[in-house]
């Protein structure tokens, strides 16, 4: 069998398969039935497309099999006006509650931001979450560390070494919890696959009532720090291609504040 079947008795002849594959790998045959092009299994990026669009269920991909993929409940209706306000609303979280979330919840939350878009559909994210609040405080210690051995330090970052000093934590807002997703040094891709995965979660976060913010301080300090490195203790060539406070909120926003109009130019 070929990566790509097609179920002769349900081929609609649609063409579909064909016309949505971002690299062109169907032919038509005589009969007008589609052809997964010979050698195109080395091409293939599994992207499942051909999959995702078939009507009549009639295509089977080897490594994307119709078994497991779910159809899509058309009347689950999304509603715009909910969904803007959702993306309007959610905000940097960094007064969290003490008590730790449920695994289960943050494993849900990945599980929607998994299906984010990764180039070439590489899917190269790996997830780690620290859940014990002590490790993310001793976490947030070795970024302050990590400032106060820099000579240069400028006064913002000077001021946020003092704070940690008395008893505060500017880096990680004791959030019980930290997301990490790291991938291969090699994938050029991480930093822009981090952040698209990690905006997804954030959003899946904040519909379920969780709070995120933004480790960027942790994220910026994890490329040059032994120490933080080793405390992370991703696998053997892979690093941090982005990072997130997680908790539950301690506050609730009532309001959107304004932000800059888009800067948009029309041709
Ligand atoms: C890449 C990135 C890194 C960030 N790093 C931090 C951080 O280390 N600490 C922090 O408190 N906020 C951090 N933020 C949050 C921004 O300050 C925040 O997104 C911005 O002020 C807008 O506020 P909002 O997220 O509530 O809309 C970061 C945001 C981004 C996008």
């Amino acid at each position: 069998m070929g990566l790509v079947t097609i179920d002769h008795t349900t081929c609609a002849k649609d063409g579909l398969c064909g016309d949505v594959c971002p690299v062109g790998l169907f032919d038509t045959n005589t009969e007008g039935f589609p052809v997964f092009r010979a050698g195109g299994e080395q091409i293939c990026f599994d992207c499942g497309h051909c999959v995702a669009i078939c009507p009549s269920s009639a295509l089977q991909h080897e490594r994307l099999p119709l078994a497991q993929s779910s159809a899509i409940d058309r009347t689950l209706k999304v509603s715009l006006p909910a969904l803007d306000q959702l993306m309007e609303s959610r905000r940097s979280v960094r007064e969290f509650k003490t008590e730790p979330l449920p695994q289960a919840l943050i494993h849900q939350t990945i599980e929607v931001a998994r299906w984010a878009p990764t180039a070439v559909n590489r899917q190269p994210l790996s997830w780690l979450v620290i859940q014990n609040p002590a490790e993310v405080q001793r976490l947030a210690g070795l970024v302050v560390d990590a400032l106060r051995q820099d000579a240069d330090l400028p006064p913002r970052y000077a001021a946020f070494v003092q704070m940690w000093d008395q008893g505060m934590d500017p880096v990680l807002r004791k959030a019980p919890h930290l997301v990490v997703v790291h991938g291969p040094d090699d994938w050029a891709w991480c930093a822009e696959d981090g952040a698209i995965a990690l905006s997804q979660f954030e959003l899946a976060a904040a519909a379920r009532g969780m709070g995120t913010c933004w480790a960027g301080f942790l994220m910026h300090i994890a490329k040059v720090y032994p120490p933080l490195q080793a405390a992370l203790g991703l696998p053997e060539g892979h690093s941090v291609c982005g990072a997130l406070m997680l908790g539950m909120p301690k506050y609730r926003y009532q309001r959107i504040p304004p932000r800059n109009p888009a800067k948009v130019e029309w041709r």
